[in-house]
């Protein structure tokens, strides 16, 4: 075999290699990992001693350190290990471009520079690798430094390997020639995949702020429910983590990884997406009468006006007796006190419709009977007769728990399939495949009675079943909801506790929850200390 036979087969391998390794690298998506797999790979390509990476920072003024590796000194700094605190070399120097240093020389111009000896070479400062050499007994000898081009042939970083090691004496030669192209191609490679990554990862953290920017959107439309889906989003990743560390018991088969964390966490943010067409005074409605503003001050007004009826009325029937020259005493007594006893029925009427009001008074049929009583009343406006209050205050008066009627209980419900037909628009990655089914089924109840499908139990999987427990501990705990003072943990515990029995939560994670006090730092960060209790 000839020669040059050799040296085909040599360059197909070397060409090979470059191929692999092209694969390789683009296959990875962890950047630091990837910083860390450039120098290794293009070190092993050209039997480098040691290799640093540096990658142009964003306003392209200078070389920050990624990756420092040398194999004699066992250094091994930057990528997963952390960041490099040594300070970046300037591309401008007094305004000037920064020629004396061979990275920045190598990044402004795009060329290649290949030295045998840097301690013999001119034209560069090399004061900084005498320095490392001086500190360290390393002596650094040859150098081959490669800018990092893009697809746009822009520079985004420089490779700069040092001491080529020859590969029976183990001592440092010159960077070989017929390597320089090659290792430049490696080079553009991995710019390629240095660029691939930033671009997913930059849409990656785009999507995610995108998505936290509706959430809060959606928290902040009402001051009531401010931070709720944050602090869900909080509590189902604690839950999920938690239950990952379990190595006995229901949960000793479950595990989330990173990937899917992420996808749980995500679902958490989107989970009450769909409030974001549900409106606002259906969200803070504290009071039954509470529309757009509590129609009980209506009400307030109009006994005031039933109340100067009387006054007028009594004042009337005096002012006749005046006319008629009957100044008797007793009739005028009799008249105040009739007038002041109406006045104490209006007070009494007022103050239980006042009551009837609040979110917490349960009505039976008894007070709604009363209520319907009251409302037939009639008194005059501008001449028409009108009832005392009107069939809509009766009947949003009427509600006989909490502060919503059927057809706004129904309106706020329909928000978790709104965040159904929302997210199903989405085209989510594969990644994310499952952030629709675990967003949408919070308000699913393990005994089919939830909404928005009645999912059943053998539907609904642990992230889902996490999320609902998440949503329900917020709910019930929270400090700014309009309609009950916030619970303290054992209140909340215990009403979690009877949703369990009655089939709407699982138990088991209800168990960990308590077992483990899942909810401790939650709390600490957002609870009133009095809430504290357990
Ligand atoms: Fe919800
Ligand atoms: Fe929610």
């Amino acid at each position: 075999m000839g020669i040059e036979n050799k040296n085909i087969e040599m360059g197909a391998f070397l060409v090979k290699k470059l191929t692999e390794i092209g694969i390789a690298l683009s296959a990875e998506k962890n950047l630091s990992r990837l910083l860390e797999k450039i120098v290794e790979e293009s070190r092993n390509f050209s039997n480098a001693d040691a290799g640093t990476l540096y990658i142009m920072d964003e306003d392209e003024e200078r070389l920050e350190f990624a990756i420092v590796q040398n194999d004699t000194m066992k250094i091994r700094m930057g990528g997963e290990a952390g960041p490099i605190t040594w300070q970046p070399v300037p591309l401008k120097k007094e305004g000037k471009p920064n020629f004396s240093n061979v990275s920045s020389y190598v990044a402004i111009t795009g060329t290649i520079v290949n030295i045998p000896d840097v301690y013999e070479a001119e034209g560069f400062d090399f004061s900084g690798t005498r320095a490392f050499d001086g500190g360290t007994g390393y002596r650094s000898k040859s150098m081959l430094v490669i800018p990092m081009k893009n697809k746009g042939n822009e520079t985004i970083g420089v490779l700069q390997l040092i001491n080529a090691l020859d590969t029976e004496t183990q001592k440092p030669i010159p960077f070989a020639p017929e390597y320089v192209d090659l290792v430049a191609s490696l080079a553009s490679q991995a710019a390629v995949a240095i660029t691939n990554v930033r671009l997913y990862r930059d849409l990656e953290r785009l999507f995610e702020s995108f998505i936290e920017t509706i959430a809060t959107a959606i928290d902040e439309k009402s001051p009531y429910t401010a931070g709720h889906i944050r602090r869900v989003q909080e509590l189902t990743i604690a839950i999920a983590k938690k239950m990952n560390e379990q190595e006995e018991g229901p949960f000793k088969d479950f595990f989330l990884n990173n990937d899917e964390l992420h996808e749980l966490r995500l679902a958490a943010w989107l989970h009450d997406i769909g409030k974001i067409v549900t409106p606002e005074n259906i969200i803070d409605k504290s009071t039954k009468l509470e529309k757009v503003f509590d129609l009980a001050n209506l009400i307030d007004t109009r006994y005031e006006i039933f109340k100067r009826d009387i006054a007028i009325k009594a004042l009337e029937e005096k002012l006749a007796l005046c006319k008629v020259g009957a100044l008797e005493e007793m009739e005028f007594i009799r008249i105040g006190q009739k007038a002041l006893e109406q006045y104490s029925v209006l007070e009494e009427e007022k103050e239980f419709i006042k009551t009837c009001n609040k979110s917490g008074e349960f009505m039976d049929d008894k007070k709604i009977e009363r209520l319907k009583k009251i409302a037939a009343n009639k008194w005059n406006y501008q001449g028409t007769e009108m009832p005392y209050l009107t069939d809509g205050e009766v009947y949003n008066l009427s509600i006989k728990k909490g502060s919503l009627t059927p057809e706004e209980r129904k309106i706020i419900e329909n928000h978790s399939l709104v965040t159904y037909k929302m997210l199903s628009k989405l085209p989510f990655p594969k990644k994310l495949r499952h952030v629709l089914k675990y967003a949408a089924a919070h308000h699913e109840r393990l005994d089919g009675t939830g909404y928005p499908f009645g999912k059943k139990a053998d539907q609904l999987s642990y992230p889902e079943r996490i999320i609902a427990i998440a949503d329900i501990f917020e709910a019930l705990t929270a400090k700014d909801r309009p309609y009950k003072k916030p619970m303290s943990i054992s209140t909340a515990l215990d009403v979690l506790d009877s949703l369990r029995k009655s089939g709407h939560i699982d138990g088991d994670i209800l168990d960990l929850f308590i077992k483990e006090k899942v909810y401790a730092e939650y709390a600490d960060r957002e609870l009133d200390p009095f809430q504290i209790d357990c």
